[in-house]
């Protein structure tokens, strides 16, 4: 099967994306009008689907853009979705616009909104990638402060991921004021004096459907939790700082701005949380 080919979803149709089009007009396209999700998807079946779904209503009201669908009829599109794609493991991106109408920054009136669904194959972090960690740089967090919400608007966080890209890095973290917010598409974690620390989420950060899990998961596994503001010169002297996201599960850094960090190697408290986050996910 060709990319073409692949069935996506638009506008209450499954469609091949070759055939999925819409108006120049869209505010998605004009303003980046819109708000977006990324689901990871293990064997067909949704991880936290219900998470989700939540945060796209909180996008949704943050934007001040109706929900097109009830949750339940998302759930029915996502499986529908899930199940016409030729791998089990998937990445499914879902995004909602204002809707197409003639360029003019306030809302239009009585416009329905674009919905899209697409689905990719899940690319998790490779072997070599959880053994070994990978490469972050750091930057000041010059995006806007509502950072809470997952809009499609993403130049600050494209411009961002763009300097790791061109530093051979795979994110950027950043910093505002002297505190750690995130990264460029992933949640930032620690471990300092062997407990997990983390930011609180706030408007400033992504209240991150992986960072929730992991917390979660090692709350019950019986590991220390502490949610707390970090000050960048703690976070740098951390003993592990890991990311997290929907398609890199948890991912332990090893090296910022281009020397090793901690020795280089993940850390103890990475490795369990690593193991009792694939013993709880889907499979
Ligand atoms: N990004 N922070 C930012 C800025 C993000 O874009 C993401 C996810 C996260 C982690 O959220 P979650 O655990 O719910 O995936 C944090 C997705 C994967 C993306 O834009 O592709």
């Amino acid at each position: 099967m060709t990319d073409a080919q692949q069935l996506v979803y638009l506008n209450g149709a499954f469609v091949p994306l070759a055939d999925a089009k819409i108006s120049v007009l869209d505010r998605g396209f004009i303003f980046g009008d819109g708000v977006y999700e990324v689901i990871p998807v293990y064997g067909r079946k949704p991880f936290r689907l219900p998470q989700h779904l939540a945060r796209l209503r909180r996008s949704m009201d943050g934007i001040g853009l109706a929900n097109p669908h009830a949750d339940a009829e998302w759930e029915r599109l996502v499986a529908e979705l899930c199940s016409r794609q030729p791998f089990a493991d998937q990445s499914v991106y879902l995004q909602v616009t204002r809707g197409v109408a003639r360029r003019d920054h306030a809302f239009p009136k009585g416009v329905a909104p674009t919905v899209f669904m697409m689905s990719s194959p899940l690319a998790v972090p490779t072997r070599e990638q959880v053994e070994q960690g990978v490469a972050v740089i750091t930057a000041e967090d010059n995006r806007w402060k509502r950072c809470d919400l997952k809009t499609t608007s993403l130049l600050g966080n494209v411009l961002m991921r763009q300097l790791a890209a061109e530093a051979g890095a795979v994110e950027t973290v950043m910093f505002r004021d002297g505190f750690l917010t995130e990264a460029s598409a992933s949640n930032v974690l620690l471990a300092i004096g062997g407990a997990i620390v983390a930011p609180p989420t706030n408007n400033l950060i992504l209240p991150g459907i992986t960072y929730d899990a992991a917390v979660e998961f090692a709350r019950e596994a019986g590991m220390a939790v502490a949610i707390r503001p970090v000050r960048k010169d703690e976070a740098l002297a951390a003993d592990e700082m890991w990311l997290s996201s929907s398609t890199k599960e948890v991912l332990a850094v090893t090296t910022v701005d281009g020397k090793p960090f901690r020795g280089g190697k993940p850390g103890p408290v990475f490795r369990r949380m690593w193991e009792v986050f694939q013993a709880r996910k889907p499979r």
